[in-house]
C-alpha cells in the first residue's frame, strides 16, 4: 500500500514514523511534510489546500489511501472532492467530509449537536449581525468569565475567555462585524466551566470506533500554565484522573451519543475524533470537538499504540474497522516542545539546529523544520519534540527533558514544567 499523509507538522510526523512501520504499508509521501517525515518518507511539495494538486500527487504516485492530518483541508471539503471525481473516487481519504467536518468547523453546529443529543456541554446561545442586540442580556444572565467563540475556523485564535462584561460585548459585536472574516458571522456565548482539560480521541469507521488513549496537553507558553496560548508545549499519555470510573462516563455520555449521533443524522464520519474534555468534579464536559489528531497529543498517542496503526487506517478505508486489533502500551508516554525565541508572537527562521544525533533513548518529532542542504534548520514556532515512555510520568519525563538537552539551536525555549501538576 502506498500512503500519502496530508500536512507538515509533529503530529503528521508521528503518523509517518507510526505508519513506516507496518508491513502492510509499501511507500509513505507526505504534502508538504517537514525535515523529519522525509526519514520515514518522501516529502511532496504539495499544499493540501490545493485539492487539485493533491489530485495530480495521487495519481502520480499510485495513492492507495490518503491519511488528512490538519483540519482545515477537511472542513473545506477534501473528502468531498475525492467521492466527486471518477479519477479518485475509489481513493479512501481518512478524514471526514465536509458535512462531518462541521463539528470542528462550525462551533455553532457542535453546539446544536451535543444539546440535540444530550451530551453534557457548557450552556450557550449564539449570535449573529440580526440578533446582536440580544448580546448584553444574554452576557448580564452568566457568571464572568464570559467564553466568547468565533464560529468558523480562526486559526487558532477565535476563542476569547473574557472577565469584563463591557470587553465581553465588545468582542462580540467586533467579530460579528468582521474581526474574524466569515468565521465570526456567527458568535456562540457560553457558561465558563472550570476544571481539568483533558484530550480524548477516537478513530472510527462511521459505524463502530476504537478509543485511542488519552492525554493532556501544556497549552500556555509559561511554566505553571502562565502566559499566551500556544499550539501546546508538551503532552502526557496516559492521564492520571482519567481512570476507568471517569473513561466510563467519557464513553457512555459523550462518545457513544456522538458517534450514534452522526449515525442518526447520516453524517458517515470517517477518520479521527479529538474530544475536548473538561472534567468538572469528576463529570466530563464537551468543550469542543477537533476533526482530527491533536497536535501534540498525537506525538504522546501515537507512540502509545503498540500495534499496527495502518490495521486501523485500512479499517477505517474498509468500513471493518470493528474487526481491527489495537494493542496500547501500559507505559506513559511524554513530550516536550522545543520552540522558536519569541513563539506564540514573532520569531526568526532558518536557525540551524544541532545535536539531533545526540538522541538515543527518544524520539524526536520534527514540527516546524525543514532541511538545508545537509543541516536541519527552523522554520516555524513549534519546532520539535522530544518524546519517551517510561514506568511512570516522571520517568519519561526525565528522559524527554535529557534527550532534549542535547538539542541546540539560536533562540530555543521549551517548558521545564510539563506534567507539573499530575
Ligand atoms: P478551543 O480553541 O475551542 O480549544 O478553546 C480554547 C480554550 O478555551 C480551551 O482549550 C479551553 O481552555 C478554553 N475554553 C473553551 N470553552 C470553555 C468553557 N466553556 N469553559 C472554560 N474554558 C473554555
Ligand atoms: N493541542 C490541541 C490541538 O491540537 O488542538
Amino acid at each position: 500500500m502506498n500512503l500519502l499523509i496530508l500536512g507538515s507538522g509533529g503530529r503528521e510526523h508521528a503518523l509517518t514514523w507510526k505508519l513506516a512501520q507496518s508491513k502492510k504499508v509499501s511507500r509513505i509521501f507526505i504534502a508538504p511534510g517537514n525535515a523529519g517525515t522525509s526519514e520515514s518518507g518522501t516529502n511532496l511539495n504539495a499544499d493540501p489546500g490545493n485539492f487539485q494538486d493533491v489530485k495530480n500527487i495521487v495519481l502520480k504516485n499510485k495513492i492507495d489511501i490518503v491519511v488528512v492530518g490538519p483540519e482545515a483541508p477537511l472542513v473545506e471539503g477534501i473528502h468531498d472532492f475525492f467521492l466527486s471525481d471518477p479519477d479518485i473516487r475509489n481513493i479512501p481519504v481518512i478524514g471526514p467530509d465536509k458535512s462531518a467536518a462541521r463539528l470542528e468547523g462550525s462551533k455553532d453546529f457542535a453546539k446544536e449537536f451535543l444539546i440535540r443529543h444530550n451530551i453534557p456541554t457548557a450552556s450557550y446561545r449564539s449570535f449573529n449581525k440580526e440578533t446582536a442586540a440580544g448580546v448584553r442580556s444574554y452576557l448580564s444572565t452568566l457568571n464572568p468569565p464570559y467564553v466568547i467563540k468565533a464560529d468558523g475556523l480562526a486559526a487558532g485564535k477565535g476563542v476569547l475567555i473574557i472577565d469584563s462584561l463591557d470587553e465581553a460585548e465588545k468582542e462580540v459585536l467586533s467579530i460579528l462585524n468582521g474581526k474574524f472574516g466569515k468565521a465570526g458571522e456567527k458568535v456562540v456565548i457560553e457558561q465558563f466551566l472550570k476544571g481539568i482539560e483533558l484530550s480524548v480521541f477516537i478513530i472510527t469507521d462511521g459505524h463502530t470506533y476504537k478509543l485511542l488513549p488519552e492525554a493532556k496537553d501544556y497549552k500556555r507558553i509559561g511554566e505553571g500554565d502562565k502566559g499566551l496560548n500556544t499550539g501546546g508545549m508538551g503532552a502526557v499519555s496516559p492521564v492520571p484522573f482519567a481512570d476507568d470510573v471517569f473513561m466510563e462516563k467519557v464513553r457512555k455520555r459523550i462518545i457513544d451519543p456522538t458517534v450514534e449521533g452522526l449515525a442518526k443524522e447520516n453524517i458517515t464520519y470517517k477518520g479521527f475524533i479529538f474530544f475536548g474534555l473538561i472534567n468538572v468534579s469528576g463529570e466530563p464536559f464537551v468543550i469542543e470537538y477537533n476533526a482530527r489528531l491533536g497536535d501534540p497529543e498525537s506525538e504522546v498517542v501515537i507512540p502509545r499504540i503498540k500495534s499496527d496503526l495502518f490495521e486501523l487506517i485500512e479499517g477505517v478505508a474498509e468500513g471493518d474497522l470493528q474487526k481491527r486489533i489495537l494493542e496500547i502500551d501500559e507505559r506513559y508516554a511524554t513530550t516536550v516542545m522545543a520552540v522558536s525565541g519569541g513563539y506564540p508572537g514573532d520569531y526568526e527562521k532558518g536557525k540551524v539546529i544541532t545535536g539531533l544525533n545526540g538522541v538515543t533513548e527518544s524520539v524526536v518529532f520534527h514540527a516546524g523544520t525543514k532541511s538545508d542542504g545537509d543541516k536541519v534548520v527552523t522554520s516555524g514556532g513549534r519546532v520539535l519534540s522530544v518524546t519517551s515512555w517510561g514506568n511512570s510520568v516522571k520517568e519519561a519525563l526525565s528522559r524527554s527533558y535529557y534527550n532534549l538537552s542535547f538539542i541546540k539551536f539560536d533562540g530555543i525555549y521549551f517548558r521545564r514544567d510539563i506534567g507539573f501538576d499530575l
